[in-house]
């Protein structure tokens, strides 16, 4: 990938309050050109830190994980696009009417053929097969996380989020045009902080990544920007 397509595929995590976002972002102008705004973030600042972001050059995925009923989830999700989300998160284990509901919630708030794209989550990476048989589920974990992909991409989701261990699978079953967006990503020599299962940008792209989310090992960086370049430079050599 050449260098454009590299910054477009990388997404920083703002898992900080607000102040401290806008400073590092500050840091980053003219470079990065996706963030992700979390519940803790979005939940301090509200939608005006959407909007100060964009202000900022910045597009944003709005990693909300929608889950409620339907014509809940079709009004905030329409909130959420109209308050300027470029990418917005929801829970395929909703359902098809859910889904659809988000789907027709950023569709009745686009404008100038800018639509909010979504993305589906299918079982967290935090649950493993004990998680899942504890809630009544006793389908294997990863057949339980192909058919939410299918059920989610069939009823109108762009895409999903998935770990760089589900990325390939997810490429095969869903497709080209499927957007999967993948966290757990560390570049080679970082720290892996609470994350387990991690793969390098450059092999979670040859899996079949669309996009990554990474958040410590820029955010936390000594030098953010120089952090974030470097991982620009692995990507598009
Ligand atoms: O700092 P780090 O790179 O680990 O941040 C990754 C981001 O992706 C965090 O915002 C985290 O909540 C999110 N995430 C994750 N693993 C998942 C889903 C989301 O780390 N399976």
């Amino acid at each position: 990938m050449n260098e454009a397509q590299a910054r477009n595929s990388i997404i920083i995590a703002l898992d900080m309050e607000p102040k401290e976002a806008v400073r590092l972002t500050e840091k980053l102008r003219g470079r990065a050109q996706w963030v992700k705004v979390g519940m803790t973030l979005y939940y301090s600042a509200g939608p005006s830190i959407v909007h100060e972001l964009h202000q900022m050059g910045l597009k944003v995925f709005l990693d909300l994980k929608l889950f409620d009923i339907p014509h809940q989830v079709r009004l905030a999700a329409q909130a959420a696009s109209e308050a300027g989300a470029d990418l917005l998160s929801i829970h395929a284990l909703g359902g098809t009417e859910m889904v659809k509901a988000a789907r027709a919630g950023v569709e009745a708030a686009a404008h100038g053929g800018e639509r909010t794209e979504i993305l589906a989550i299918s079982i967290l990476t935090s649950m493993d097969q004990d998680t899942l048989s504890s809630i009544g589920i006793d389908h294997e974990l990863t057949d339980e996380v192909r058919r939410l992909a299918k059920l989610a991409t069939g009823a109108g989701a762009d895409g999903m989020v998935c770990s760089p261990k589900e990325v390939h699978m997810l490429r095969e079953l869903l497709g080209e045009d499927v957007l999967l967006v993948t966290p757990g990503v560390r570049p080679k020599g970082a720290a892996k902080g609470d994350q387990k299962r991690v793969a390098t940008p450059q092999q979670a792209i040859a899996d079949g990544a669309s996009k990554l989310v990474i958040g410590r090992p820029i955010t936390q960086a000594p030098d953010p920007a120089q952090a974030y370049e470097d991982i620009v430079g692995n990507l598009a050599r």
